[in-house]
């Protein structure tokens, strides 16, 4: 799996920190994932934990990050310490990850888009299965499977989508962060039937597929015609798996 972030930790963080679809996507996440009060959270690819801090926030019991790359982990850590927020972290693989812990919530935000290829993506979820609780649920958050570079590279929104290239039974797309110099990472995208493929495979019993959830205030606040390429060509989406 090749997704290091470790030399990209400041032009990511720079994005992240100015993204304007970042409200919405946590506020998705939290939707997805219901009663989140006194819950034990596991988030997975959490780069500087965002999204772990953003549910103890709104009353998670606990919140653990997990990523690969060490630069965002050092990251993540020092900045739950800034704010005593008790986030803990973890550096390891999701594919590897060591047994023994469940979860009531598991996130996994920009994550199975890193599987570059369906053997990958199967793995992955089998992977991250054992650590949702039975009753539990994965939140995931996802390169959308109807999203085209033709209708939009999306610049609007913060990241720039270069290149959309058949590959294996998906596509491979090129996004550059911008920066000096501006970080180039890849994605994969894989249909709505592979996931479902996968996700039944790894064992959960449901799955279901959300849009993100923009509300009247975003538009407002943002000049007309703006959230045009977001509302029809969405390069995000969000999946609820209940094991
Ligand atoms: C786009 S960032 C998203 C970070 C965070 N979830 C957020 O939304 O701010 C993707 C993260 O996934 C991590 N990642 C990719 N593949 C991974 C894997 N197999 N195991 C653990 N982390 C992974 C990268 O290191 C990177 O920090």
């Amino acid at each position: 799996m090749s997704a290091s972030y470790d030399s990209i930790v400041d032009q990511y963080m720079a994005y992240a920190n100015a993204s304007p679809t970042r409200p919405i996507e946590v506020r998705t996440m939290l939707r997805l994932s219901g009663e989140v009060k006194g819950k034990s959270v596991l988030d997975l690819a959490c780069g500087s934990g965002y999204y772990g801090r953003e549910f103890l926030r709104h009353g998670a019991g606990s919140a653990h990050g997990v990523d690969q790359s060490q630069g965002m982990i050092d990251f993540a850590r020092a900045l739950s310490t800034y704010r005593g927020d008790g986030m803990t972290f973890q550096t390891h693989d999701v594919m590897d990850m060591p047994s023994g812990s469940e979860h009531d919530i598991v996130l996994a935000a920009y994550l199975f888009n890193y599987a570059a290829s369906l053997d990958e993506l199967q793995r992955m979820f089998s992977a991250v299965i054992p650590h949702v609780k039975h009753g539990g649920k994965l939140v995931v958050q996802t390169l959308n499977p109807d999203y085209r570079l033709g209708l939009g590279d999306y610049a609007a929104y913060g990241v720039k989508v270069l290149e959309e290239t058949p590959w294996k039974q998906g596509a491979r797309l090129r996004l550059e962060f911008p920066g000096t110099p501006p970080a180039l990472i890849t994605n994969y995208r894989w249909e709505r039937a592979h996931y479902e493929q996968a996700i039944r495979a790894a064992g959960f019993s449901a799955v279901s597929w959300h849009e993100p959830v923009l509300e009247r205030a975003d538009i407002d606040a943002r000049a007309e015609g703006y959230w045009e390429g977001y509302v029809h060509n969405c390069m995000s989406v969000n999946l609820v798996c209940e094991r």
